[in-house]
């Protein structure tokens, strides 16, 4: 019997047109996923797609894979996955440049005020050229401190070099091969929060890293930092990021993700110094297209009895 493959959403062409030339592919998406999912072979979720043990036994046994249409994967319940003997695949490497792209533009946007500057043009609150207007913060010779520094870390490190800045890294391990060649300083969290002028959050969402940026952890960033997150929300605490947005203990966030998506929060809306998009980091048709791609090929991968390309676990 041919394969069933479900698609929790949505699944570019150029990883969809793959899937439904070999499989019985169903992306319809009018029923409910805890129906549709009945006896598939592979399901490909997404961010928003929470893939719990409920889920998967909805599946059923046929369940084979999960692949993920993200390099992210803290919607999927591995230990549930793992024992059902489903394997869960993500899509590493494809998103990096865009997701540090993206990163950097905050970075810039933040320290530069670009969000509040557009907002006062659009509202018709603009008088003309002002010397004392809207001053911002430079990025070229500041200090970045990049926590996390795997594929996406390292690349913003790589993106950074033209500006001459100071890169620090916080990681759990040291990688001195990126220490070498992008003159990066390993250092511990706190010390980097300290010394660092942008601080940008490049690691998972996991227990451990579940408001890794909280109350006390803003209070040792300097006044004029600015604050970056295009990563999870769940690894900030926003109402404390918004209080020390608001009374001044920071300069700026840039943020792309929030906690609870797509709500985000009010306190954060009325922050003039506060950057707010809207989950894009990996939102290029070069970066998506890659991402369907290889969660395609995950699929095929594993359902004609092949070792997956990128496994989670
Ligand atoms: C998107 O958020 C991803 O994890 O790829």
């Amino acid at each position: 019997m041919t394969p069933r493959v479900v698609i929790a959403r949505h699944l570019p062409e150029a990883g969809r047109a793959l899937l439904a030339e070999r499989f019985d592919l169903d992306d319809d998406g009018v029923e409910d996923l805890a129906a549709r999912v009945r006896g598939a072979d592979a399901l490909v979720a997404d961010p928003t797609v929470p893939v719990d043990a409920a889920l998967l036994d909805a599946a059923g046994k046929s369940l084979k894979v999960v692949a993920n249409f993200a390099v992210g994967y803290d919607n999927i319940d591995l230990a549930a996955c793992r024992e059902r003997g489903v394997l869960v695949t993500n899509t590493p490497d494809v998103l990096t440049n865009a997701t540090a792209e993206l990163a950097v533009a905050l970075m810039l946007s933040a320290a530069r005020r670009a969000g509040e500057a557009e907002r006062m043009v659009r509202a018709h609150r603009w008088e003309g050229w002002h010397p004392g207007q809207l001053l911002g913060r430079e990025l070229s010779g500041s200090t970045v401190g990049i926590v996390g520094l795997g594929r996406i870390g390292t690349r913003v490190a790589e993106l950074l070099q033209g500006f001459g800045v100071t890169l620090l890294y916080a990681a759990r391990s040291r990688h001195p091969e990126q220490e070498a060649r992008l003159g990066a300083a390993h250092t511990d969290l706190d010390s980097l929060l300290e010394r660092s002028d942008f601080v940008t959050l490049h690691v998972p969402l996991t227990a451990e890293t579940h408001h890794l940026i909280d109350d006390r952890a803003l209070r040792r960033m300097q006044p004029g930092a600015v604050l970056v997150n295009t990563s999870r929300g769940g690894l900030v605490d926003s109402v404390a990021l918004a209080r020390a947005l608001r009374d001044g203990a920071l300069f700026a966030a840039g943020l792309d993700v929030y906690e609870q998506e797509p709500t985000v929060p009010t306190e954060l809306l009325e922050l003039e110094n506060a950057v707010l998009l809207p989950h894009i980091g990996s939102a290029t048709t070069a970066a998506r297209s890659g991402m369907a791609r290889l969660a395609a090929e995950n699929v095929i991968a594993i359902l004609e009895g092949r070792a997956p390309l990128t496994p989670v676990s």
